[in-house]
């Protein structure tokens, strides 16, 4: 069954420190786990660079050097959207498939904003893309969140539109996960029957509060592994480091 590694918000900047972590280190620690997991690919839900400087995707690129899997990458809000081309130019994508799966990528982001907003012509887009969608199951990606995350985060930095794209997600019955990051936190959801998920940093994860043990750790990173099963059916288990 087709295996996806979801990583986001690796917050890879110019220099090692960022937010108080070393978010290279940190990716690098991550890199090495998933290069040893069997998947078809690796996908990354933006937010790759802090700053977004060409010097920071390259700076990326090379910790991801090791893995070989495909990788499949959208932009999120601290992305430069021109530099993220000039180095990630085949991982982008609208959409992909994975045997009897399609992956949509939905463009949740606006220039020099933390929230984002999904536009009138990327839901038509997206209610195009789900029509047009030959695959028996459908998985959508998107940088900003589209339910409250029941934490210390600030839900007003989320997507400002969930009821505009609930209202296009809710008309197609073949989307079974949709998943984002933003947040830096791991958490689930469901709606209607479809997973929702949030991917956690690779760099430092924001809420702390609710977790107990060795999960209350400021140096928490982690990753989304994703299993697509061909009924349509979801395994998926956050992997902590
Ligand atoms: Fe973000």
């Amino acid at each position: 069954m087709p295996k996806l590694i979801q990583i986001s918000d690796c917050h890879i900047d110019d220099q090692p420190m960022v937010m108080g972590v070393d978010s290279q280190h940190n990716l690098q620690l991550v890199a090495q786990r998933i290069k040893e997991i069997e998947s078809d690919g690796v996908l990354i839900s933006g937010d790759l660079t802090h700053q977004g400087t060409l010097n920071s995707y390259q700076t990326l690129k090379e910790i991801l050097r090791p893995i070989k899997q495909p990788i499949f990458v959208i932009g999120g809000n601290h992305d430069q959207a021109d530099n993220l081309e000039k180095i990630f130019k085949k991982s982008l994508f609208k959409s992909f498939k994975l045997a009897n799966w399609e992956i949509i990528n939905i463009d949740s982001v606006q220039a020099k904003k933390t929230h984002g907003l999904v536009t009138q012509s990327a839901l038509l887009e997206l209610d195009q893309a789900c029509l047009n969608s030959d695959a028996a199951h459908i998985m959508i990606v998107l940088h900003h969140p589209i339910v409250p995350m029941n934490s210390s985060w600030d839900d007003a930095l989320s997507l400002t539109n969930p009821q505009d794209l609930f209202q296009v997600l809710d008309k197609h019955s073949k989307i079974r996960l949709i998943t984002f990051g933003h947040a830096h936190e791991a958490a689930e959801f469901s709606h209607l029957g479809i997973t929702i998920l949030s991917c956690p940093s690779t760099a430092l994860q924001f809420n702390q509060a609710p977790l107990k043990g060795a999960l209350k750790r400021k140096n928490r990173i982690g990753f989304n592994e994703l299993e697509l099963n061909e009924n349509g059916t979801i395994n998926f288990k956050t992997q902590w480091i």
